[in-house]
């Protein structure tokens, strides 16, 4: 037997294993991707939106078999539950630290993302906030925080301004769940509405627990106020609309972030009707990859976007492009090229102000108008 023919056997053998997924997976590199919502308790309808959206991406990085330096990534999410709790937030982040996750998405409310943002910092990590809106997150100072969503001093900043401009209200009124998110849109809003020359004649508060608001509107319908801005989410939003609806107020409801969603008309009914309701960015099905996005999603998951799945989803590519670009998962090689990111996401172009602020910033009104959220106008750039 000729030393060719001896040989041939190993030859196809060596062959059979270069292709086996045993030898593929020598080649690859498990890249976790961290992420931190409410995925129990009343919130967990928009954390369980935005899993998926940071999910879809992840799932499209694996098929496109994308490469940091020479070895194939495969991009896995390790998701912890914060319950919207401050405190568990921060126990939430420090797990994730544990796990020595790449990068965080997260989270999603400023309450719990402003406490768990310091945990990132300290460890080093990137966190890309797609939901959490107080300004603070990027006022720290912080080389670890990013948003891909513009901030309260841009959507409530906004809100407050065309309520004395546009709407042309004489006599505001506020009311806020004293959480880090409404507190903050409730302040940033006021303090656009005093710039612009509008009078505030009341800032009541709740917490972002109850369910009965009537002792404040029944305060705030005594003010004879003309327009209420809430500074909460779509549940509470929808009780306060329909208290209002009882109480007889005339003021106009607008809320800020986290209203304008399917669940508040569902819970609100008929008190729905009429009220304005200011989101972060532009109305997904006006983006180029908007509708393709959304179908892609319903495809995947069997529901449609409840609301911030999309900004999940520019989040987590941000997170890989930065990687991809970096040719490398260690959030100290990786970071400058997030920092200098430049891509168009399906919420909108993606790019970064120093301070780890998205750029570029914009806000639209929605108003329920025959039982369905139609848009009325979009500001910013
Ligand atoms: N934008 C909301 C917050 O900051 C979800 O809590």
């Amino acid at each position: 037997m000729s030393l060719r023919k001896t040989l041939q056997p190993f030859a196809v053998l060596l062959g059979a294993l270069a292709m086996s997924p045993l030898a593929a997976h020598a080649q690859d590199v498990d890249v976790k991707i961290g992420f931190a919502a409410p995925l129990t308790g009343a919130n967990a309808g928009y954390g369980k939106d935005l899993q998926n959206g940071v999910q879809l991406a992840l799932d499209e990085a694996n098929a496109q078999k994308i490469k940091i330096g020479d070895k194939v990534a495969h991009f896995v999410l390790v998701a912890e539950d914060d319950q919207a709790d401050p405190r568990i937030g921060v126990q939430a982040a420090q797990k994730l630290v544990d796990q020595n996750v790449s990068a965080v998405v997260g989270h999603f409310n400023s309450g719990t993302t402003i406490p768990a943002s310091r945990i990132y910092e300290g460890a080093g990590i990137p966190m890309i906030d797609p939901a959490a809106t107080n300004p603070t997150i990027v006022s720290q100072g912080f080389a670890n925080a990013f948003m891909v969503i513009s901030t309260d001093a841009q959507n409530a900043g906004t809100a407050g301004a065309y309520a004395v401009e546009v709407t042309k209200a004489k006599r505001i009124a506020i009311l806020d769940d004293r959480t880090a998110f409404g507190q903050g849109e409730a302040d940033e809003f006021e303090k656009a509405v005093k710039a612009k020359g509008g009078t505030i004649v009341a800032h009541e508060y709740t917490n972002n627990q109850a369910v009965d608001f009537r002792t404040q509107l029944t305060k705030i319908k005594s003010t004879d106020a003309d327009l209420l801005f809430f500074g909460g989410l779509d549940t509470q939003a929808a009780s306060v609309a329909k208290q209002m609806k009882q109480l007889g107020l005339r003021a106009q409801l607008v809320g800020g972030g986290g209203v304008m969603d399917p669940e508040f008309i569902k819970l609100a009914g008929d008190a729905a009707e009429g009220v304005m309701a200011w989101e972060y960015g532009r109305p997904l099905a006006a983006l180029p990859g908007g509708k393709d996005f959304s179908q892609k999603f319903k495809k995947r998951f069997g529901v449609d976007i409840l609301s911030y799945a999309p900004f999940g989803y520019d989040a987590a590519w941000a997170a890989i492009k930065a990687m991809e670009a970096a040719k490398s998962t260690s959030p100290n090689a990786y970071r400058a090229t997030l920092k200098n990111i430049s891509f168009d996401g399906v919420t909108g172009h993606i790019a970064f102000e120093s301070t780890g602020a998205l750029k570029h910033g914009s806000s639209t009104m929605y108003q329920v108008k025959n039982g369905a959220w139609v848009t009325v106008v979009t500001k910013g750039s």
